[in-house]
């Protein structure tokens, strides 16, 4: 049997662009396949390791810092690390693809009014009304990706058909072995 590959695959985009529901849904079929994977994602990590951090740059820098520390362990032994992070810096994002294993930058793109509208968390609501500081989007910058490995629309596309287009991608790169059928 061939060992299986590693790879980062690290989903950044704006709070409510879709990074968890795509992120859930590519590390279930990695599962289906019976591939090794594991999920990061910022909302559980920030209960977890990175509790004590909050959202200035500096913090945000740190947050990434430690999840890159334990996808760079994870991806160099084997598994598939699906990681959704804000991650607005693209700087900070460079550090990520020079960290670890097989990195692809899949940016997770919806336009702000989107991420407004749907505002599954209530969030953006009290950003816009300042009751919380530094609101990526409202408050505090993100930087688009200059020059990503993948791009989904999540305004435009459905989450199974950006689950398809991703695993093709990983199959193209060797990443994954070819699947007959999804
Ligand atoms: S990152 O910038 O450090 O990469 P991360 O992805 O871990 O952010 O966490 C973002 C999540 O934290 C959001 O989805 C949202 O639920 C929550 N959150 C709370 N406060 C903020 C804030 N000021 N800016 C962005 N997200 C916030």
């Amino acid at each position: 049997m061939t060992e299986q590959t590693g790879f980062t695959l690290w989903l950044t985009g704006l709070s409510g662009a879709g990074k968890t529901t795509l992120a859930k849904l590519i590390d279930t079929e990695l599962k289906r396949r019976g591939l090794k994977s594991e999920r990061l994602d910022g909302d559980v990590v920030r209960q977890s390791l990175t509790r004590d951090l909050g959202f200035s740059k500096e913090d945000r820098d740190k947050n990434i810092e430690r999840v890159t520390f334990v996808s760079k362990l994870l991806s160099r032994n084997g598994v598939g690390v699906v990681a959704s992070f804000i991650s607005p810096y693209q700087a900070t994002r460079d550090m990520v693809r020079e960290e670890t294993t097989n990195f692809i930058e899949v940016f997770v793109h919806a336009p702000l009014e989107v991420c407004i509208e749907r505002d599954v968390k209530g969030l953006y609501k009290k950003a816009l009304a300042g009751e919380i500081e530094n609101f990526t989007g409202v408050s505090d910058p993100y930087e688009e990706p200059e020059n990503p490995d993948i791009q989904i629309n999540t305004h435009e596309e459905d989450p199974e058909d950006s689950l398809v287009r991703v695993m093709a991608y990983l199959e193209e790169k060797g990443f994954v072995p070819v699947a007959e059928t999804l």
